[in-house]
């Protein structure tokens, strides 16, 4: 079953800005999918059309099945959004907006369930205090509980860790991930790749409003990762342009004062033995070599890089 279905969405706003340009994705149910992109390349604006603070131009999205875009009220039931700017109204205390929050969802009231959420998120000690008092980092966790409090089958968040400290961040992410483990279905958007690599099993990238990647994981990291293989030296390495001529089949590159090679794999077989000889001829014998595989934030600057080029 899919989670959701998003297709051919497109964005322009009134000014004239296409924000987002025929994007469609598939999020598989309990998918804990990651879906990146630089400053500005969209993501918010898809987000924002599935909280239905945006307004779509074209395209068209499913929600488990039912017309996200046309059964609104449907919509908000099941679906639990994070976004990424903050706004409570001041004067309500963290306890008093999730009990709210429920009843506009038409839920009965819950004390356990807020209780529990109150706790999860480590805003039992700050639940009566007016949210105006709660410090940025607790207002983002808020936001969090207040995204999970009518326990919907879908929950969306634009970067939730955003201002929170590691080791809270890390016990929000255990949280989310037992929510997942239970069935939630987990759409994320973060900046901190280390974090997504770890907890996401899906990835889409969008860059300047289109998707340029979306798979597994492990494919990403599998198919389109690449291995290099790196030289360091006694002195900080310099491409001469004779020298990157040379090694232009390895696509040479300086990381660090360190000589990187690009590694091509076929089957059993790598061009390790030549790629290491053309590196000595360039520069002699280095210090060390070692074997270098590119994690996700390798993967996503090298293909927004060559998608902006
Ligand atoms: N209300 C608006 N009117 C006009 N342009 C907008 C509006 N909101 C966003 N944009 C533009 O749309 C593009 C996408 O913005 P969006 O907020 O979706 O990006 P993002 O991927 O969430 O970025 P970030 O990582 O910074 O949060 C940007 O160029 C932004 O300036
Ligand atoms: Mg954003």
């Amino acid at each position: 079953m899919t989670a959701l279905n998003i297709q051919n969405l497109s964005k322009v706003y009134e000014n004239g800005k296409q924000a987002l340009q025929d994007v469609s994705l598939r999020v598989p149910e309990g998918a804990f999918f990651a879906l990146l992109g630089p400053n500005g390349a969209g993501k918010s604006t898809l987000i924002n059309i599935l909280a239905d603070t945006v307004r779509a131009s074209s395209g068209s999205v499913q929600l488990l099945g039912h017309d996200l875009l046309m059964e609104r009220a449907w919509g908000k039931r099941h679906l639990g959004v994070v976004p990424q700017e903050i706004a409570f109204d001041p004067f309500f205390s963290p306890r008093e907006i999730l009990h709210f929050t429920r009843g506009m969802y038409g839920q009965s009231r819950d004390e356990v369930w807020v209780d529990a959420l109150l706790e999860r998120l480590e805003l039992a000690e700050h639940a009566n205090k007016i949210t105006r008092q709660l410090s940025g980092g607790m207002k983002r966790r808020l936001l969090v509980a207040q995204a999970l409090v009518h326990r919907p089958k879908v929950v969306i968040l634009d970067e939730p860790t955003a201002g929170v400290d590691v080791e809270l961040r890390k016990r929000l992410w255990d949280f989310i991930r037992e929510l997942n483990a239970e069935g939630t279905t987990v759409l994320l958007t973060t900046h901190y790749l280390e974090e997504a690599q770890e907890l996401c099993d899906q990835v889409a990238i969008i860059n300047q409003g289109r998707l340029i990647a979306s798979q597994s994981m492990q494919s990403l990291l599998g198919d389109v990762a690449s291995s290099s293989l790196c030289f360091r030296y006694e002195q900080a390495v310099e491409l001469s342009e004779s020298q990157e001529q040379a090694l232009q089949a390895f696509a040479a590159r300086v990381c660090d004062g360190v000589l990187c090679l690009d590694l091509q794999h076929e089957g059993e077989h790598s061009n390790f033995d030549t790629a290491y000889q053309a590196a000595r001829q360039c520069f002699g014998a280095p210090l060390d070599t070692y074997m270098r595989q590119e994690n996700l934030e390798d993967v996503f600057l090298r293909l927004t890089h060559k998608d902006a080029a």
